[in-house]
């Protein structure tokens, strides 16, 4: 599962689509935990896809990942400002790949 403690536990590697990435990042293996507010653990997402059809507000959008060894697409929160912190994503994430901070 995603480290609820990421923020304090890795530092910020890059930025992408306007959020942070949470290194550490080794394309194309090791990919980091994309979003704050709204965090997904690239490296443990499969591509599921429940996150995108239940997020009210349309949070997430996929990004190709071509070669990482989970899935060749994540589940990016693009939209993490938009988040209404109603919690659906976490409870329906069947590998606890996400993690939403309400406050
Ligand atoms: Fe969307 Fe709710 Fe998850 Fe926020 S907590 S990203 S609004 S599903
Ligand atoms: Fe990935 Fe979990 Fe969404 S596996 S696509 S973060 S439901
Ligand atoms: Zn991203």
């Amino acid at each position: 599962a995603i480290d609820p403690h990421f923020e304090e536990n890795r530092d910020v590697a890059e930025h992408h689509e306007g959020h942070r990435v949470w290194g550490p990042v080794d394309e194309p293996e090791k990919l980091g935990i994309h979003g704050t507010h709204v965090a997904v653990d690239f490296d443990i997402c499969i591509a599921d896809g429940a996150c995108l059809e239940d997020c009210p507000v349309d949070v997430f959008e996929w990004t190709d990942t071509p070669g990482h060894p989970e899935s060749d697409i994540k589940a990016d929160p693009i939209n993490e400002t938009q988040c209404i912190d109603c919690m659906l994503c976490v409870d329906v994430c069947p590998v606890d790949a996400i993690d939403v901070d309400p406050g």
